[in-house]
């Protein structure tokens, strides 16, 4: 049995689906801040997967569901994903997100789990000089949220280098897909862009348009996190994205394109935190998980526009 946690949330309910259309059992576990009971209300149907409401800050309740279920594997999820919240609140988000960790650690430790998966985000690069960007970089993090990142691989390391804990830490580049929350304000660009077109909302660029990010399709990211609980390696960090990079000012003439209609754009200026240029190396992935992104982003964008306009598109 695999546990998810943050299951509710964009990352983790796409895993889920992914999960048991391959025939696991999966159990998640999620607090319901960001993330929506909408996104798994169809998965609650499958007699594989069970749902429950809990804080990965209550230990108490997290052992309980332990101590009542035969896990054997888990996905770590939950966390507060936002470079701006992490500014805004910075001892929470360090509490959620490492503390957090840290209590799912512990329960790996005490109830003998195999494996646990931690996601990390490519974040903790912030801007390099040289592009791609290789897992040996010299980290250099512009925010508290990459920073919680950082230490979260740190107890990884620890965890296993001391307690033979196998932990698989998953750098994930910019994931963009469906279920992925609109409309809350740090949520990925794609989203935002694509749910604005379909309002003919006006679509918001930080800066030129110019940077450059590392977009990768969610279906891969869940294809990236079953094969970590499958490779030989029993600690290790990877980068997660498709080896290329997109301008953003790109993704509006692809969604015109998509759309077949002129989008409103208006530029305002650059965000503290944001990096200007971002691509994963991902030899690393591709040699010890034998990962390889397969959904082309012209492809996916298509997919995640028609999911959007089957979602929100008045009638
Ligand atoms: N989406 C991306 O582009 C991206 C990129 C890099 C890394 N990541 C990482 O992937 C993971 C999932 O991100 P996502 O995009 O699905 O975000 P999300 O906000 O959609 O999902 C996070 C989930 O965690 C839950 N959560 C938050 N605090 C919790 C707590 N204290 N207890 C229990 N649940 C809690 C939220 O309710 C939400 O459902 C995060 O660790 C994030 O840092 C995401």
């Amino acid at each position: 049995m695999i546990l998810i946690t943050g299951v509710a949330g964009f990352i983790g309910s796409n895993t889920a689906e992914y999960l048991l259309r391959k025939g696991y059992e999966v159990i998640g576990v999620d607090n319901l801040s960001t993330g929506s009971y909408e996104n798994i209300s169809d998965l609650i149907l499958s007699r594989n997967f069970k749902f429950i409401k809990c804080d990965i800050l209550n230990e108490k309740k997290l052992i309980e569901i332990f101590k009542k279920h035969d896990i054997d594997y888990i996905i770590h999820l939950a966390s507060i994903v936002s470079v701006e919240e992490s500014f805004k609140k910075p001892k929470l988000v360090s509490k959620v997100n490492i503390e957090g960790t840290l209590n799912i650690l512990e329960i790996a430790r005490k109830y003998d789990i195999s494996r646990v998966i931690i996601a990390s985000s490519a974040s903790v690069y912030g801007d390099q000089k040289l592009l791609p960007i290789r897992e040996n970089f010299p980290l250099n993090p512009k925010s508290i949220y990459a920073i919680t990142n950082i230490v979260k691989e740190y107890y990884s390391k620890i965890y296993y280098d001391i307690y033979s804990i196998s932990c698989i830490c998953l750098r994930y580049f910019n994931v963009y897909g469906k279920k992925q929350n609109p409309n809350n304000p740090y949520s990925g660009v794609i989203s935002k862009f694509i749910y604005r077109a379909i309002k003919d909302e006006v679509l918001e660029i930080y800066g030129d348009g110019k940077q450059t990010r590392d977009f990768i399709y969610v279906d891969d990211i869940c294809r990236a996190n079953l094969l970590s609980l499958k490779c030989n390696k029993k600690f290790g960090i990877y980068n997660i994205g498709s080896g290329k990079r997109r301008r953003i000012i790109d993704i509006v003439k692809l969604l015109e394109k998509i759309l077949n209609k002129k989008l409103k754009v208006k530029f305002l200026p650059e965000r503290k935190g944001d990096v200007k240029h971002s691509q994963a190396d991902i030899t690393l992935a591709k040699k010890d998980l034998k990962f390889e992104p397969k959904v082309e982003f012209e492809d996916g964008l298509k997919l995640t526009t028609e999911w959007f306009l089957s979602k929100f598109k008045k009638h």
